[in-house]
């Protein structure tokens, strides 16, 4: 397959150029920086834990500067992902420019046409929107510059050239399991009322989270032990454009005053992530005043920690950021160095022009009795991180 060695399109690259050509003529303007508008949120509470930097075993890539494009501040993990990836690769001798983009999609583009015109090796890029990036990563690819998808896939760009994430479909699986065990839904009659909140549509990890946890949900729906009482289940209707709080708290709002103001009882919140799931915790809390249901997130986010500990979320899926932001910076090494590329699945991620190579690093089920030995035995969170 044409990305089987990437060494290939570092030393070809000027014949690259010449046949691929530059896709988008109106190179954004440069920004260099963080971008004035964005203002961490308050549940964006950097941890304590810095990343302590193991290195990587590549050889010294003296000279050599990365790029890394991370959606927003906004959300707890990218903060960590980032700093992570950035302390990661400078330990490894190289040079970082690490940028956040505010959740808009022209700057990501522009930071990234930045990133190629300042001479970066390698992008490493964090996707806002999966369809938006193709003109800015021909750019990248007539440039010879290899392109790492990083926890989001970047979709119908063949610029692409690997891509780390987690287990996505493990992730949803993970939390539809939770659901089934926690109300013995095999031996249980039901029916149980449930409400789902999927992600940002734009994501191409959304889908997955949501097919994950709804092909496990689904026999139990089949046989009646589960129900939706507002009939919003199809992942269209359920999605929460860019994973904000707000909008997952607002919509849940809705559903509560049209199918729950009259007592009926809610037992499920499926929730495919810990920013959406605040949000629906949030309506709960202002809006229902039934036995509390079953919450499910995704991340251990501080905020959600703490709610998990208070009652407020039953569960999250714990995705060391650690351990993504080693093995990317892994990647870079493998292919600066023209090495072999470490991958465990070339069948599932097929971005619109074909499968691309990956590396699915395991997420891992997180509760309250769990979290002490998952987040803070691994140094991962203090425990004044977390009061
Ligand atoms: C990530 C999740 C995260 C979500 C919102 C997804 O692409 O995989 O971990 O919760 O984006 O930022």
């Amino acid at each position: 397959m044409k990305r089987k060695v990437l060494g290939m399109v570092l030393t070809v690259s000027m014949v690259a150029a010449a046949l691929v050509g530059c896709g988008g003529g109106d190179a954004a303007p440069a920004a260099t920086s963080e971008p004035a508008a964005e203002a961490p949120a308050a549940e964006a509470e950097a941890p304590a834990e810095e990343a302590e930097a193991p290195a990587a075993d590549a050889a010294a890539p003296t000279g050599k500067k990365v790029g890394v494009s991370m959606p927003t501040k906004d959300l707890q993990r990218w903060n960590q992902d980032g700093s992570n990836m950035q302390a990661e690769l400078e330990a490894a001798g190289y040079e970082v420019d690490l940028q956040y983009a505010s959740n808009q999609e022209e700057t990501q583009v522009s930071q990234i046409e930045n990133m190629i015109n300042s001479g970066c090796s390698v992008l490493v890029v964090a996707a806002i929107e999966a369809n938006s990036l193709s003109t800015v990563l021909e750019n990248a690819k007539s440039a010879g510059i290899p392109v790492i998808a990083y926890d989001r896939l970047i979709m119908n760009t063949d610029a692409v050239a690997y891509y780390a994430t987690f287990d996505n479909y493990k992730v949803g699986v993970t939390q539809g399991q939770y659901i089934v065990d926690a109300l013995d839904l095999d031996n249980a009659e039901g029916p149980f009322n449930m409400e789902v909140t999927a992600g940002d549509p734009g994501d191409n990890n959304a889908p997955f989270f949501y097919n994950g946890a709804m092909d496990t949900l689904q026999p139990y729906i089949d046989a009646g032990k589960i129900v939706i009482p507002s009939g919003q289940v199809d992942f269209a209707t359920v999605g929460t454009p860019k994973w904000a709080t707000e909008t997952a708290q607002s919509r849940m709002e809705n559903i509560l005053s049209s199918n729950y103001a009259d007592g009926t009882k809610l037992d499920i919140c499926l929730c495919s992530n810990d920013s959406t799931s605040l949000g629906v915790q949030n309506a709960l809390a202002a809006n229902y005043t039934g036995d509390y249901p079953i919450v499910t997130g995704q991340d251990c986010d501080i905020a959600n920690v703490k709610n998990m500990i208070a009652g407020k979320q039953s569960m999250s899926v714990f995705k060391d950021t650690r351990t993504l932001a080693s093995q990317v910076v892994k990647m870079v090494g493998q292919i600066l160095n023209g090495e072999e590329v470490e991958v465990n699945d070339t069948t599932t991620y097929d971005n619109g022009t074909g499968v691309i190579p990956s590396y699915l690093c395991e997420p891992v089920f997180a509760d309250a009795n769990n979290y002490k030995e998952l987040l803070i035995d691994s140094g991962y969170y203090t425990e004044a991180d977390l009061q």
